[in-house]
């Protein structure tokens, strides 16, 4: 996220304009928790994870009150347009408020490691995310291929399962659990009892948190007794996905779509999101962002198959 609030602030400067960084997101905006920013306040951070400006879930945001109290406070700093980086919750914010006050045009940046959001290819943090995991995953094949083990490996993603899917495939997962596709647990045991005849000395399950399952603890416990060859064991990655040195694509892509939100900005744009189609950054209105759900590519699923066999 580092590398968009570069790109908004070093784009904003050169055309002209002030910047104010909102530390905490929503939060800061109704606490006025805001600061100039210059060129060089975000000099050396495209190398650092998470926000230099700071991130909070306000609950206050979703009431009107929180909302007018930030109306407010962003007419008294003179604010004329905000640059909202985040997954749903924040851009669900942005489409209400924009709905309530019409004079200060939002436009929006996807970031979330899940790349869950609708018209866009790609969030910011997704590609670190995903590149931690298949570092993790790799690591815990050398265990499972030298003990002859089953492991269950839970992936963030809260209901989307794109983590799980293209790290699986990356990391050759033999099964991969995600929301989007029902019954796979059933599928998975039928697929454990043919690669038991084939001699298969490891296994390793990806699971998406969101998964019907109910996760890889709960899996893992249900396919125990029907397995007992294997030693199953149980690894939850956890937030290790969502920090950490950002990859070169998400420094470029961060730069790229901060620079295409201060551009869509001098346009007169308001109420759409900056996204990527193709390498390409398009805008993509509010609107179907907060009510089109991102699906995930069915033939990717058949492929896995295919190749773990
Ligand atoms: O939405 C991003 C995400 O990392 C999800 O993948 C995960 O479920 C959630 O946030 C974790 O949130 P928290 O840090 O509040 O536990």
């Amino acid at each position: 996220m580092n590398s968009a609030i570069r790109g908004v602030t070093r784009t904003a400067i050169y055309y002209g304009l002030q910047v104010v960084g909102i530390r905490h997101g929503y939060h800061g905006m109704i606490h006025n928790d805001m600061v100039e920013l210059q060129a060089n306040s975000v000099s050396d951070i495209l190398d650092r994870g998470g926000t230099i400006l700071k991130t909070a879930r306000s609950k206050e945001f979703m009431e009107p009150e929180g909302r007018r109290l930030a109306y407010e406070n962003l007419k008294a700093r003179e604010v004329d347009a905000v640059v909202v980086i985040g997954g749903d919750g924040s851009l669900t914010g942005a489409r209400v408020f924009c709905d309530e006050y019409f004079d200060i045009p939002f436009i929006g940046i996807p970031g979330t490691i899940d790349n869950d959001i609708y018209g866009t290819d790609y969030t910011i943090g997704y590609d670190t995310a995903l590149n931690t995991v298949v570092e993790a995953v790799d690591k815990i094949r050398d265990t499972a291929g030298s003990h002859n083990r089953l492991f269950f490996v839970e992936v963030m993603g809260r209901d989307a399962g794109f983590i799980a899917l293209n790290s699986g495939i990356a990391c050759g997962a033999e099964a991969i659990l995600i929301p989007e596709v029902h019954g796979e647990a059933r599928n998975l045991k039928e697929y454990l009892q043919k690669g038991n005849k084939r001699k298969k000395s490891s296994n390793i399950i990806i699971v998406a948190e969101g998964d019907e399952s109910g996760g890889a603890f709960a899996i893992a416990e249900s396919v125990k007794e029907d397995f007992s060859n294997y030693d199953v064991r149980v690894s939850v990655l956890g937030h290790i996905q969502r920090g950490g040195t950002p990859s070169a694509y998400d420094r470029v892509s961060g730069s790229k779509l901060g620079y295409a939100a201060v551009e869509a900005l001098m346009d007169d744009q308001k109420s759409v999101m900056v996204g990527f189609h193709n390498g390409e950054t398009d805008l993509v209105p509010f609107r179907k962002v907060i009510k089109l759900k991102k699906k995930v590519d069915p033939e990717k699923m058949q492929m896995v198959e295919i190749l773990s066999v």
